[in-house]
């Protein structure tokens, strides 16, 4: 394990001496939220609106955001080890209580969390990957990024155990997102990504996508997609953070786009990495 400098309660130190509790509510209950924040050449990308679903996160489940947005930028900054891109993990819980109940302890300071690591292209980003449909047995509170990820590792686990990259999420017919991703699909000619709702994170990669579908003319549309409707498509992708844009090429077992990126794909990919270098 790579002994990098973490951010641990105010203090910077070797990611092998960084330590909570194990009262702490995090690891007792999952009683805590998160935010994956992509860095390119130094730069935190779209920190505000990572702020904004980070303090969104923080509402929803009653934590009181422990620094101001000026506060985190410092903090988060000073992590960054490199001008490649990178990302930031944060987490916040509600720190360690006295004892083991469920309801909140009375007073606790949160415990706050944060660390770097590069990114690593991932494998399948330019040719492609394989996905899988499963039921959605996540919970109500899917707008919510937080820790309590038990749902979306079983999903995707499974998925993976069928030779899959992905998870594609469907509730009661109507697909909501990869285990750990939006989805976008290219339906007769629009690209279509199911609107924001508490079925699915609103992810930041998607909101780019829609800017820059908006900005180009290139038709698109928030709404509903069918299980049915995502067999139909000439072309599936997954978007997120660390991953991108993910184009699939196989899903349930069928070909997508002949197998290889599609057209909208290729320019959409060109287009966000050009985004990309403009932010950073
Ligand atoms: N996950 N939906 C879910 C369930 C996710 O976990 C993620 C990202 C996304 C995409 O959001 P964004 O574009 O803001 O990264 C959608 C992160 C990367 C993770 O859990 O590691």
């Amino acid at each position: 394990m790579e002994n990098k400098t973490v951010y641990l309660n105010g203090q910077y130190l070797p990611l092998n001496e960084a330590k909570i509790s194990v009262m702490d509510r995090g690891f007792l209950f999952g009683d805590g939220i998160y935010e994956v924040i992509p860095a390119y050449r130094g730069k935190l990308f779209r920190f505000q609106e990572h702020m904004e679903r980070l303090e969104n996160s923080l509402n929803n489940i009653r934590l009181i955001n422990p620094y101001s947005r000026e506060q985190w930028l410092e903090i988060l900054t000073a992590l960054l080890s490199s001008s490649g891109d990178q990302y930031i993990y944060l987490q916040v819980t509600r720190g360690v209580a006295p004892k083991r109940d469920h309801a909140f302890p009375e007073k606790t300071e949160p415990t706050v969390f944060a660390m770097c690591s590069n990114i690593v292209p991932f494998e399948g980003r330019d040719s492609g990957v394989k996905a899988m449909s499963l039921d959605d047995s996540r919970w109500e509170l899917c707008h919510v990024k937080a820790t309590t990820l038990l749902a979306n590792i079983l999903l995707r686990q499974q998925a993976v155990e069928q030779g899959c990259a992905e998870a594609v999420l469907v509730k009661e017919g109507y697909v909501t997102e990869g285990a750990a991703s939006n989805i976008f699909a290219v339906i007769d000619g629009v690209l279509i990504t199911p609107p924001k709702s508490s079925e699915i994170l609103p992810g930041i990669t998607r909101d780019v996508i829609l800017e820059i579908a908006k900005e180009n003319h290139i038709p698109y549309s928030e709404e509903v997609i069918s299980l049915e409707a995502l067999k139909t498509a000439s072309e599936i992708w997954l978007t997120s953070s660390t991953r991108e844009i993910i184009p699939v090429v196989e899903f349930d077992d069928q070909k997508v786009s002949g197998g290889k990126p599609g057209p909208v794909w290729q320019n959409m990919n060109r287009l966000f990495q050009a985004y990309k270098q403009s932010q950073s």
